[in-house]
């Protein structure tokens, strides 16, 4: 019989959770799995966790760190993470920020932020996830030459996002056509967030942003 909520919230989510009680800025992500990995991917915002079960899945040599404030999400994610997975799965159930300021610098191989709120109102813009901030943070624990993907199928959250990381100078954008942001990329998972429509909803945009900089092999990993 398969865990229910309560068990893997309760027995399964304390040994995946990542401590936070370290000095900031110091936080090696290839001290958290059991076994080694060859980089270290993270997910902002996994809601129920289709897509960074399905790139666990998909890139076995990686470890995965995953951030969801959302309980519900959580559950959803550890019932349909494979158990054989979980040695290279971490999560934060909590806010992003808190695991962007503990980790270490140009500790992360790629990072993903998929259909984030979009808070298409103006006066909660200071809600929205990007930020010049979060993208400062974003810059630090990146790897250079690592690429952060985004995705939204809001208009305000798309312009707005698109904006914010043009104007910040550690990442550039990577599209050169318009099949190259406009098209799902090769290596896309789906989310579930993708399939609703929600109200006020086009398209979505599929963007690829560098982390700038020299290219350097994995460090800490
Ligand atoms: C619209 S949902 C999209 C979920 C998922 N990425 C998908 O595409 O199905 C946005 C998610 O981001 C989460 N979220 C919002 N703010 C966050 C933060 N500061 N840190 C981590 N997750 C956050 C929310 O709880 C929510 O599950």
């Amino acid at each position: 019989m398969r865990p229910g909520r309560k068990a893997l919230i309760e027995q399964v989510l304390p040994e995946l959770s990542i401590p936070l009680d370290m000095p900031p800025g110091t936080l090696q992500p290839a001290s958290l799995f059991s076994g080694p990995v060859a980089e270290t991917w993270l997910e902002i915002g996994f809601g129920s966790g289709e897509h960074l079960v399905a790139q666990a899945r998909a890139n076995p040599d990686t470890g995965f760190l995953g951030c969801e404030p959302f309980v519900s999400g959580v559950a959803a994610l550890l019932a349909h993470l494979p158990i054989e997975d979980r040695a290279r799965t971490r999560i934060l159930a909590d806010d992003a920020r808190l695991l962007l300021d503990a980790l270490a610098p140009a500790s992360i191989g790629r990072a993903f932020l998929l259909f984030p709120d979009p808070w298409p109102k103006r006066r909660h813009a200071k809600r929205r996830f990007v930020q010049p901030h979060t993208l400062d943070q974003l810059a630090r624990v990146m790897r250079p030459g690592s690429r952060l993907r985004f995705a939204s199928d809001h208009p305000v959250c798309q312009h707005w996002t698109l904006r914010q990381v043009l104007d910040h100078p550690q990442f550039e954008w990577t599209a050169r056509r318009p099949g190259d942001f406009l098209a799902p990329p090769e290596d896309w998972h789906g989310t579930r967030y993708e399939t609703r429509s929600a109200p006020g909803s086009v398209s979505p945009l599929f963007l690829e942003f560098a982390r700038t900089g020299m290219a350097v092999s994995p460090s800490g990993h």
